[in-house]
């Protein structure tokens, strides 16, 4: 079996940043709530200009340049998001335009929070059955698109950005296992609500009245998120014959400082080896993984050699995990 690995990272995060005291001035919350309920310092908001494609094609420009690969050499664009720039063209096009993928075939994928992984794993497939040489995976969200900034529950939670990787055959390290899973009978735990329409044929569905945005029911994802995402560390290390003692950094979806504290008693792992940049740019949906995978290795919390984990929940329900030998 051909063995697959990431050649190169690249993240974008648009420059404004929206703290927590700038939320006290919009809905009635705290810097105290959001920091202790979550772990959340601030966020990162894209600017009326920037659409979720451009975020993927500069997360993209520094992925290929960090992997040393040009775009005419990339024969697959996947690419995870919860925030299109429409329902279609696919982002994935976009970015083949924007970054001159010329040979490239592209499309989007649909896994909320836990889109990466959804992408990465599939990319490696096509990796694996020479369907593909060289993918790019993006994960790229304008997430506050999606938002009810009168609702506290959720406005003080999300943040926009990108994150990208090229992955090709193996030159040193590879992704050793894969898990993904969907909780379907859960899906009304997490969903984009949108009021009104626009067709003739359900009258009574008119009148636009709001423009979609995100419901949850905060506790019960909770509990899932921290019951999904230890299964699927447990699944997936056995996959990839490794014991809990020998996984060096964890690198979580980035939902709430307190489920990755969940997570790390619930499995008896130190807290030290999980992967924390929420503080920074809140819940980035998709693209948490990709920034915080990006920065974990920036800031060598991961080293060539280490084995690390890579682990997601989000809206559908799903879940999903990886092994990569660094
Ligand atoms: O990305 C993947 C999917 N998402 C998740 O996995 C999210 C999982 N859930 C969570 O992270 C947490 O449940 C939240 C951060 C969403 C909420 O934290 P919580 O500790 O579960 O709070 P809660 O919903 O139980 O609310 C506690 C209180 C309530 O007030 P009362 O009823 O106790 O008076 C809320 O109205 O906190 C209140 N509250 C707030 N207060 C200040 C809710 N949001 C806020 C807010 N500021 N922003």
């Amino acid at each position: 079996m051909v063995k697959v690995s990431i050649l190169g990272l690249g993240v974008y995060l648009p420059s404004k940043r929206l703290t927590n005291f700038d939320l006290e001035k919009m809905v009635d919350t705290s810097d105290e709530w959001i920091r202790s309920r979550t772990g959340i310092v601030e966020r990162r908001v894209a600017s009326p200009h920037e659409k979720t494609s451009d975020l993927a094609h500069k997360a993209a420009l520094q992925a290929l340049k960090n992997a040393k690969i040009s775009a005419e050499k990339i024969d697959l664009i996947v690419v995870a998001t919860a925030s299109p720039d429409s329902s279609f063209p696919s982002v994935a096009c976009k970015v083949q335009k924007a970054i001159g993928a010329k040979k490239a075939t592209g499309f989007d994928v649909s896994a909320a929070c836990a889109g990466f992984l959804y992408a990465l794993t599939t990319a490696k497939q096509y990796i694996q059955t020479g369907m593909a040489h060289h993918a790019l995976v993006i994960a790229a969200e304008r997430f506050t698109d999606l938002i009810d900034w009168t609702d506290r529950d959720t406005c003080v939670l999300f943040g926009d950005g990108a994150g990208a990787c090229v992955l090709g055959k193996a030159k040193s390290g590879h992704i050793t296992a894969d898990f993904l899973q969907a909780f379907g009978d859960q899906w009304d735990l997490m969903q984009v609500i949108s009021e009104g329409g626009r067709s003739p044929f359900h009258p009574e569905k008119t009148a636009c009245a709001k423009l979609p945005y995100v419901r949850m029911q905060g506790q019960e994802l909770f509990k899932m998120a921290v019951n999904s995402m230890a299964d699927a560390i447990e699944k997936v290390i056995k996959k990839a014959k490794i014991k809990k003692e020998n996984i060096d950094c964890i690198v979580p979806h980035q939902a709430n400082d307190r489920i990755m504290s969940a997570v790390a008693k619930k499995l008896n792992i130190s807290k030290d080896k999980i992967f924390i940049n929420i503080d920074k740019y809140g819940n980035m949906s998709a693209a948490s993984i990709a920034v915080a995978l990006y920065e974990a290795v920036e800031s060598k919390k991961i080293k060539k050699g280490d084995n690390v984990v890579l682990v997601a929940f989000g809206a559908g329900l799903v879940s999903a995990a990886n092994v990569v030998k660094w």
